[in-house]
């Protein structure tokens, strides 16, 4: 964290969860109460939902605004949607899906809006890693502005290395206060790290791990420009820049089409597995989200696949 994002982390400021849908539930559980509302920048994650739901949170989806094809944050509009019952903000940073790396400023706004309304700030930085060569990340916690005291940030080794089924997740508190209240919910679980998973963790965060992901970048920016150059010839289809993951988020609204029918075209026709736009909530529905991070020569396939399938929209 210290050498690519700049932010020195105190070990003892670490706990190991089973995952971060585990360390995200974790942070409702220990800050918030049921009933509470839990803002969400939608669309986005879509697992975050499922959490939400389970533990009787109200999501409270605050649309991140689509400008020019492109997601934008929108204070303005956010300012108008608080009811006074929000408790917590979750931002996923970069942002799944779409892409976005977040600048310094967008931060900064987002830290004095969760100081601005009194909200525990759990931003999710899972997809740190996967920044695009050009791009920077900046770790939330490196800000000046000081949100430590409301602020809890969140890693994983496990999308940059592929090894989710690891189901171990950093969920990194700085503020002795909530650190505190969060290892007694870690306790009363009886959760405790993944033995299996801290090794894998160790092994991933050293120089090889480290090599290993500037050449994985620079194979999925090869992949993303494959991927964006068959979509761009289709008409009416967008995939979003990303800057960051390899989740293509695609946008179908100007084919014209119902999402029934992009959808059985990319998934009965070209037989691809996306996932569905409208589970990552307010904003996704005219999308669907294609995973680049496989083989060149699948990403091809794919494309001619796409090509075929939407070939009376070239
Ligand atoms: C933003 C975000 N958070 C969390 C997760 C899942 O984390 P885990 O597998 O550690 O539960 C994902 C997986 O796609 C994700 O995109």
């Amino acid at each position: 964290m210290d050498t690519r994002h700049n932010w020195p982390v105190d070990p003892d400021w670490i706990f190991s969860t089973h995952g971060l849908v585990n360390g995200m539930a974790m942070c409702v559980d220990s800050f918030t109460q049921p009933g509470d509302g839990v803002i969400l920048m939608t669309p986005v994650y879509h697992a975050f939902f499922r959490v939400l739901k389970a533990s009787n949170r109200d999501i409270r989806e605050f649309p991140l605004a689509n400008v020019s094809g492109r997601y934008e944050l929108d204070f303005k509009r956010w300012e108008t949607l608080l009811t006074g019952r929000e408790k917590m903000l979750v931002l996923c940073s970069p942002h799944n899906p779409g892409g976005r790396v977040w600048s310094p400023s967008d931060l900064q706004q987002v830290a004095e809006f969760c100081v601005r309304h009194d909200l525990i700030l759990v931003s999710d930085e899972i997809h740190h890693d996967l920044i695009f060569p050009g791009q920077t990340h900046t770790a939330i916690p490196a800000l000046e502005a000081d949100i430590s005291d409301r602020l809890v940030m969140m890693t994983a080794i496990t999308k940059t290395f592929n090894i989710a089924g690891a189901h171990t997740g950093n969920v990194i508190i700085p503020d002795p206060k909530l650190r505190a209240k969060f290892g007694v919910r870690m306790a009363a679980l009886g959760i405790s790290p993944n033995s299996f998973g801290l090794f894998m963790a160790t092994a991933a965060y050293s120089p090889e791990g480290a090599e290993w992901v500037d050449a994985l970048m620079r194979y999925l920016d090869g992949n993303k420009a494959l991927f964006d150059a068959a979509i761009a010839k289709i008409n009416g289809v967008n995939s979003m820049p990303l800057e960051a993951t390899y989740l293509a988020w695609v946008d179908f609204a100007n084919t014209g089409m119902t999402r029934q029918e992009f959808t059985t075209r990319v998934e009965k026709e070209a037989r691809i597995a996306v996932n569905h736009g409208h589970t990552f909530g307010t904003g996704g529905e005219s999308f669907l989200r294609f995973n680049l991070a496989t083989q060149r020569s699948r990403v091809e396939e794919a494309c001619n696949r796409l090509t075929s399938a939407f070939s009376d929209l070239q």
